[in-house]
């Protein structure tokens, strides 16, 4: 039963373990390996109309909104349409330029988040194209948007958001995809997309048997009275997450920022008081990530990184590891060990996970 511990001591941890199950769910019927793309018959948006998008943006709030900027980066490095997201709160007020040829995604688990809904009706009023992103099926969101993609993570209980947002995550990399093979992606880039998407449960399966390390380390640092988590391009919303979750659950105070901009304010902070997250893919900056670690240590900022790359022996205090998988994909493995730290920081203090002090599952009023 979905309403059930299934053995587990609250609903987040079971729903941290349910990944595996929600993503081959999300990812069922939706991988098309002879074309190497993605169906998502849901968004009733034949090629044509699919090449005929000139942009993404992605509106959503909270861990939503960090979903929605995953996806405006799947969205411009697969299929080269310029992507951005932007928090339905704000764009609700903001009197926007609402543009025929943008698609709008609106992103929410529950599909009641008032300010979402009310960007939906004002984007509609301006003749704006939006589909939802939506978990709960005959949610108002979701029936206002009338076409997009279901999650079928199943129910989430807890306040923090987990397996829905992995599945957020991953449902934009297959929209990516779709919207790359209409366009310039190689049939050969695309196969090796949906290779990867179909071992990605698997992956997060395997990284999620790390949790004893995790939660080793979440011991050493949940005292802390406030962490960075740092990261660049890929590693960028990732970090902006997993700071969100530390804050919900753990009421430790954290700060996202990207590791370029440290040097420009934020390394005054750093000392042997302010643990470091940092995200570090195995990718085209990974060089410069060590260097941003490099730095925290310098002035005495105990690190944690969070990695698929093969870092320098000791450069960081405690190292969390990820597979490789396909590095478009790395940020949803990234996220992974990030849930579990929170997870094990709440849980070293004592605090209520499922139902933290002051929040609501979902946001229906203003
Ligand atoms: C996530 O951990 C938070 N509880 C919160 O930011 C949430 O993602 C946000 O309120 C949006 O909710 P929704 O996805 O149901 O619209």
């Amino acid at each position: 039963d979905d309403y059930d511990l299934d053995g587990h001591v609250d609903f987040l941890s079971k729903e941290i373990h349910e990944q595996p199950a929600a993503l081959r769910r999300v990812l069922a019927g939706r991988l098309d390996t002879r074309f190497a793309t993605a169906r998502l018959d849901g968004l009733r948006l034949d090629p044509r109309e699919l090449r005929g998008i000139r942009r993404v943006t992605f509106l959503g709030c909270g861990s939503a909104l960090y979903a929605g900027q995953m996806g405006a980066a799947l969205v411009e490095e697969l299929a080269r349409v310029p992507a951005d997201a932007e928090q339905a709160s704000e764009f609700r007020y903001r009197n926007p330029m609402v543009d025929p040829d943008t698609l709008y995604v609106a992103v929410s688990q529950s599909g009641e988040t008032i300010d979402t809904l009310a960007a939906v009706e004002e984007l509609q009023r301006k003749g704006g194209r939006v589909v939802g992103c939506v978990n709960v099926i005959g949610s108002a969101i979701a029936r206002q948007c009338g076409a997009g993609m279901f999650l079928h993570a199943g129910p989430e209980v807890s306040v923090a958001s987990t397996k829905a947002f992995s599945s957020m995550t991953t449902s934009f990399a297959l929209l990516a995809l779709l919207l790359g093979r209409v366009r310039d992606l190689s049939a050969a880039h695309g196969t090796r997309l949906v290779d990867g998407l179909r071992r990605l449960p698997d992956a997060v399966e395997h990284t999620l048997a790390g949790e004893p390390e995790v939660a080793a380390v979440a011991r050493k640092y949940a005292h802390a009275k406030s962490m960075f988590y740092l990261g660049r391009v890929r590693g960028s919303a990732v970090a902006r997450e997993g700071a969100q979750k530390l804050k919900e659950i753990s009421y430790v105070h954290a700060e996202a920022y990207p590791a370029s901009e440290l040097k420009h304010g934020p390394l005054a902070l750093v000392d042997a008081a302010m643990p470091c997250v940092v995200v570090v893919p195995d990718d085209e900056v990974v060089a410069k990530n060590v260097s941003t670690i490099e730095q925290v240590k310098a002035r005495g900022g105990p690190v944690i990184a969070v990695t698929n790359a093969d870092l320098p022996d000791g450069l960081a205090d405690a190292v969390l590891r990820v597979p490789r998988l396909e590095p478009e994909l790395d940020p949803i493995l990234l996220g992974i060990p990030l849930q579990l730290l929170a997870y094990h920081c709440a849980a070293e203090l004592g605090r209520d996970i499922d139902k933290p002090r002051n929040l609501a599952k979902s946001v229906t009023v203003e």
